[in-house]
C-alpha cells in the first residue's frame, strides 16, 4: 500500500495536494507540523469527500525526527510547542482520522493520553508510534530494542526509520519486517536518504504495513522517496506483473510520442478525426488520429502508455471514470471533475479539460462574461465544464436542471442559484446555455425550452453541433437573441487539444471551415 504525505505549506495547496493524493494513494499522511494546525478539518473534509476509502493519517513530526530533503535545511515546524501539538492529535482523533503518528520519544504520559482518547471515541482512530533516526542506521540488536518499546504499547502499527549510510543499511532495517510479523506485529520500516530507495520498494513486499511515495520529486517529505508513478511501476516489474515494454518511462523517453486517439463508446459519429486529421496535415505532422471504442478505459489508458501515442481525446462516457487512472490532473480539470484531453508526457499521463476553453473561446470571442448572468441548462460534466468557465471569467451562473437534485447539489457546489426546468419563467438573466442533449440528432424538433422565454435573453448558446442550428438556436434567432453554435465550442475544443499535444497553434479557421462544410452537408 503507498501512502502520500501532504507536506504543502499554504491551506490552498495542500488542499490541492489532498485532492490530488485520493486519486492515486492508498493513504494520505497529513503532516500538519509543516501545514499548520488551523487547517486540519478542511484538509481531512476534502479528502474524506474526494475518497471513501483512502485513509488518513494525521502526523505532527517532532523537531528532532523530521527529515531534511537533500542540503535543505530541516524545515520549520508550524506548531509551537508540545501542548500545541497534542491538542491537535486529540482534534484528530474527534474527528475521526483513521491514524495518529506519535513519535517513542514522547514518552509514556503522552502516548498513553492519545490511547485513552482513542479508546474512548470507539477504536475508529489507531495509533502509530514511530521512531526516526535522520542521522544513520543503528545496529539491528539497536533496532530491535526499539521496535519492544514501541510494541510494549500495542499500537496498530510500529514505524522505524532510519537513514541509510550504505546499501547494507537497508538490509538492517528491512530485517525489521520480518521479525515483526512473526510477533503478528504490523510494522513500516524503510530507510531514507539517496541509498534508502532499495528499502521503500522492498518493504511492501516483505510484508511491510506500507510504503511513502511523492507525488511529484520536488514533494519528497524525506530524501529518497520516489513519485507514486515510479513506485507502482517499480512494485509491478518486482511482482511480475509487468508486460512488455518494461517501464513506459524507460522505452518511451528516446523516441518522440507519436499518434492520436479519441477514447470513447460510442465513437462511430464522432466528427473529431476529420478535423484533427485536416488540422495535423496543415501543421505538417504526419501522425494521425483515430476513433477508438473502448471497453475498458483503465486497459485503454496502459496502451497509451505502450503504444507510443501521444494524446487522446476522451468521451462519452470515459470523462470521469478516466481520471483515476492518470498520473496528474491539471487544476481546471481536477476542479471540473471531468477530463476530455490527455497528454503522453513519457509515459507520464496527465489529463486537462478544454469543454470549459472551447465554451469560453466561443462566447469570448463575441461578449464579455464579468458582471453577466448565464442560465445553464444541465447538470451533468459539461454544466459543469460551463459553469466553471463562466465563474472564471467573473459571471454569475445559474444551474437550472431537470432533476433538482442533481441541480441543486452543483449549485451548492459551486455557490451559485439553482432553479428547476419547470421554473425557467423566473430566472432574470443575459444569457442561456444549454448542456443537455435535448435537440440533437436525430431529435431536432426538441428544444430544453419553451419559445417564450427566450425573449428575455440577449445571448443563447446550444453545446449541441449536430445539427448547426439547433431548434433552440433557430427559435432564439427568431426572438433576436445572438445565437452561438456548439460546432465554434467543437473547433476550439479540438484546437486546445493539438496545442496541448503539439505545442503548436492550430489553423482553427479550418478546423471551422471543414466541420461547418460537413454538418451543412448532412443537413
Ligand atoms: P454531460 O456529461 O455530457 O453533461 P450528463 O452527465 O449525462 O452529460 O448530463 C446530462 C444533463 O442533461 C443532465 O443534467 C440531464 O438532466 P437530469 O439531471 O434531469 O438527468 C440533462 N438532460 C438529459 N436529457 C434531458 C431531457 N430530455 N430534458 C431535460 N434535461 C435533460
Amino acid at each position: 500500500m503507498i501512502c502520500i504525505p501532504v507536506t504543502s505549506r499554504t491551506n490552498k495547496e495542500a488542499l490541492h495536494a489532498v485532492k490530488r493524493s485520493c486519486r492515486s494513494a492508498d493513504f494520505i499522511e497529513l503532516r500538519m507540523d509543516l501545514i499548520g494546525g488551523k487547517h486540519l478539518a478542511k484538509l481531512m473534509d476534502t479528502a474524506r469527500s474526494e475518497s471513501r476509502s483512502v485513509k488518513i493519517i494525521v502526523t505532527c513530526r517532532k523537531k528532532e525526527e523530521a527529515a531534511r530533503s537533500g542540503k535543505a535545511a530541516r524545515p520549520q515546524s508550524a506548531v509551537k510547542n508540545k501542548d500545541e501539538k497534542m491538542a491537535l492529535l486529540k482534534e484528530a482523533v474527534e474527528r475521526g482520522a483513521d491514524f495518529i503518528d506519535i513519535e517513542l520519544a514522547e514518552g509514556n504520559e503522552a502516548i498513553n493520553e492519545l490511547k485513552t482518547l482513542c479508546a474512548k471515541k470507539g477504536g475508529r482512530t489507531r495509533i502509530i508510534i514511530s521512531y526516526h533516526d535522520v542521522r544513520e542506521t543503528p545496529p539491528l540488536t539497536k533496532l530491535k530494542e526499539i521496535f519492544h518499546q514501541c510494541e510494549r504499547y500495542r499500537p496498530a502499527v510500529v514505524k522505524i526509520v532510519t537513514t541509510a549510510k550504505t546499501f547494507e543499511d537497508n538490509l538492517t532495517v528491512l530485517n525489521l519486517i520480518p521479525y515483526a510479523r512473526k510477533r503478528s506485529q504490523k510494522i513500516i520500516s524503510l530507510c531514507m536518504g539517496d541509498k534508502g530507495g532499495v528499502s521503500r520498494v522492498f518493504a511492501p513486499l516483505l510484508g511491510g504495513y506500507l510504503s511513502f511515495a511523492t507525488l511529484e520529486r520536488e514533494a519528497q517529505s524525506a530524501p529518497g522517496q520516489f513519485t507514486v508513478h515510479t513506485m507502482k511501476q517499480l512494485q509491478k516489474l518486482l511482482d511480475g506483473k509487468f508486460t512488455e515494454p518494461l517501464s513506459p518511462v524507460v522505452s518511451l523517453r528516446r523516441l518522440p510520442p507519436k499518434n492520436f486517439v479519441l477514447l470513447g463508446n460510442p465513437v462511430g459519429q464522432s466528427l473529431s478525426p476529420l478535423m484533427h486529421n485536416a488540422a495535423l496535415k496543415k501543421m505538417g505532422i504526419e501522425e494521425n488520429y483515430s476513433a477508438c471504442c473502448v471497453q475498458n478505459i483503465g486497459g485503454a489508458l496502459e496502451g497509451l502508455r505502450g503504444m507510443n501515442i501521444r494524446g487522446a481525446s476522451v468521451t462519452i462516457p470515459f470523462k470521469v471514470a478516466v481520471m483515476e487512472y492518470l498520473d496528474d490532473i491539471d487544476d481546471d480539470a481536477l476542479a471540473i471533475g471531468a477530463v476530455n484531453t490527455i497528454v503522453n508526457d513519457n509515459g507520464r499521463l496527465i489529463g486537462y479539460n478544454t469543454d470549459w476553453t472551447g465554451l469560453m473561446l466561443t462566447l469570448k470571442k463575441a461578449i464579455t462574461i464579468k458582471n453577466k448572468t448565464f442560465a445553464v441548462i444541465g447538470a451533468g460534466g459539461t454544466a459543469r465544464a460551463a459553469a466553471y468557465g463562466i465563474i472564471r471569467e467573473g459571471g454569475l451562473p445559474v444551474i437550472v436542471n431537470r432533476t433538482a437534485e442533481k441541480g441543486k447539489f452543483l449549485s451548492e457546489k459551486l455557490e451559485c442559484p439553482f432553479y428547476p426546468l419547470s421554473r425557467m419563467d423566473n430566472i432574470k438573466a443575459d444569457g442561456l446555455i444549454n448542456t443537455t442533449s435535448v435537440g440533437m440528432y436525430p431529435h431536432m424538433d426538441q428544444s430544453p425550452v419553451k419559445e417564450e422565454v427566450l425573449a428575455g435573453y440577449k445571448y443563447v448558446m446550444d453545446v449541441i453541433y449536430n445539427p448547426l442550428k439547433t431548434k433552440l438556436l433557430r427559435e432564439a434567432e427568431a426572438q433576436g437573441c445572438c445565437i452561438f453554435s456548439g460546432a465554434d465550442m467543437f473547433v476550439h475544443q479540438g484546437a486546445e487539444q493539438l496545442r496541448l499535444w503539439t505545442g503548436i497553434e492550430p489553423p482553427r479557421a479550418l478546423m471551422k471551415k471543414i466541420i461547418f462544410k460537413r454538418l451543412t452537408k448532412s443537413e
